[in-house]
């Protein structure tokens, strides 16, 4: 079995690390930042020791599986690693200097992936030698927990590398999807309407956190609301994620930020972190929403509508195959339903109706209908 090396011992970093350990894995941690490799070791012996406590492994297991792991800071340990797994700061310079002195430090079939959310696999593997050998491998937080990784072959990687990173990672049980090196990739993509419709429907008043937030929930099925999500996420890091995306995409209007999101982010309102966010998280009452069902369904339709678009357009765009996009949202973001498979159950000529009104009533290109939907409901198909 291979040895498997993770650069940066952080959030990530360190679950990856567990993750890879857990499957057998001789696992290296590296992180190059005083305490945090002690931290990062302190923090998964907590973790290890409360799975043992709900019996989810025995104590040998643990043992095991910290036996595993040469928590250390000197990169200099890497060497001899089949698989090199990047989770550092999101900084495509230090990110670049990082896989170049990584790949003076392996043998030539090693595969040096990234963790990045938000960089090209391109640009960072333009820093390598062999850049045939890079490919992403995207976790989602908490990497034991979510199911979901996308693997995104950059234009440079070879097909070797691509199959091989995937072979691993499903080893590890995980659900993966491949997808275009674009960006936001999947997830980070197509989700961005279930925030920035949401923001919307409350910046045009027609109605509170409270009543989007029981909407999506009680009658789209969501596990969370929208602005309860934001809260949890923190808005300061889910405001970046759709600026990132809203300047990578050329300004395309579809992912435009808020300034609802904006001064949230400005006040120090992060959300559950911070105490405050869209909700106020000091007080016991939460505030009531307006469970009439006729407004509710509207503004389910509404945010509906737009990731399926989203959804749609990726594929259009052949970003990844149906599947995975289903895939990608249900296992990564828990979605109750496929995106494209939730279109086919609705009617596709109902959700292209749809956008068409709200494009003629705004105005605004942020509405457009993806070309495929068009395309389906001239020719009655249907994506599955
Ligand atoms: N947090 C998330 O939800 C999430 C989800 C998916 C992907 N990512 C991506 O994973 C990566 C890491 O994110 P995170 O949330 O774990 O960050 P983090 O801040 O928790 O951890 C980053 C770690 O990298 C270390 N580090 C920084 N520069 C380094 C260097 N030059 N060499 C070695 N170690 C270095 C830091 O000391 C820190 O321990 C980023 O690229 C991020 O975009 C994050």
């Amino acid at each position: 079995m291979i040895k498997v090396s993770v650069i940066g011992a952080g959030t990530m970093g360190a679950g990856i690390a567990q993750i890879a350990a857990t499957n057998g894995h001789e696992v290296c941690l590296f992180d190059s930042f005083d305490g945090a490799i002690e931290t990062a070791e302190s923090k998964l012996k907590k973790i290890l020791d409360r799975l043992v406590e709900k019996e989810r492994i025995t104590q040998k297991e643990n043992e095991i599986i910290l036996g595993k792991i040469n928590f250390t800071k000197d990169i200099k340990e890497v060497s001899g690693s089949g698989l090199v797994i990047e989770a550092i700061i999101e900084n495509l310079d230090i990110k670049q200097k990082v896989f170049s002195e990584i790949e003076s430090l392996v043998e030539d079939n090693c595969i040096i992936a990234s963790n990045t959310s938000s960089l090209s696999i391109a640009s960072i593997a333009s820093a390598c030698n062999k850049p045939d050998r890079v490919v992403g491998i995207h976790f989602f937080n908490p990497a034991p927990l979510m199911p979901l990784v996308e693997i995104i072959p950059s234009v440079q990687t070879s097909e070797k590398t691509l199959n091989s990173a995937k072979s691993i990672i499903d080893k590890w049980r995980k659900v993966t999807v491949i997808v275009k090196d674009t960006p936001g990739f999947i997830v980070n993509r197509v989700a961005r309407p279930f925030y920035g419709e949401a923001i919307r429907v409350y910046e045009e008043g027609i109605a509170d956190f409270a009543t989007i937030d029981w909407a999506m929930r009680e009658i789209g099925g969501f596990r969370m609301g929208p602005f309860q999500l934001m809260d949890y996420i923190g808005n300061d890091i889910n405001y970046t994620v759709t600026e990132t995306v809203f300047t990578a995409f050329y300004f395309d209007s579809r992912y435009k930020p808020s300034f609802t999101q904006k001064r949230m982010m400005e006040a120090g309102y992060l959300g559950r972190k911070s105490g405050r966010g869209y909700y106020d998280y000091s007080i016991e009452n939460t505030p009531k929403a307006n469970e009439n069902r006729e407004l509710g369904q509207q503004i389910v339709n509404r945010i509906l509508v737009m990731l399926i678009n989203e959804a749609a357009d990726a594929l259009f765009l052949n970003i990844a195959t149906k599947e995975d996009i289903d895939l990608a949202m249900t296992k990564g973001v828990n979605y109750p339903k496929g995106l494209l498979a939730w279109a086919d159950e609705i009617g596709i000529s109902n959700v292209l109706k749809q956008l068409e009104e709200l494009q003629n009533e705004y105005g605004e290109d942020r509405y457009r209908p993806s070309p495929l939907l068009k395309r389906m409901v001239k020719e009655n198909r249907t994506f599955y």
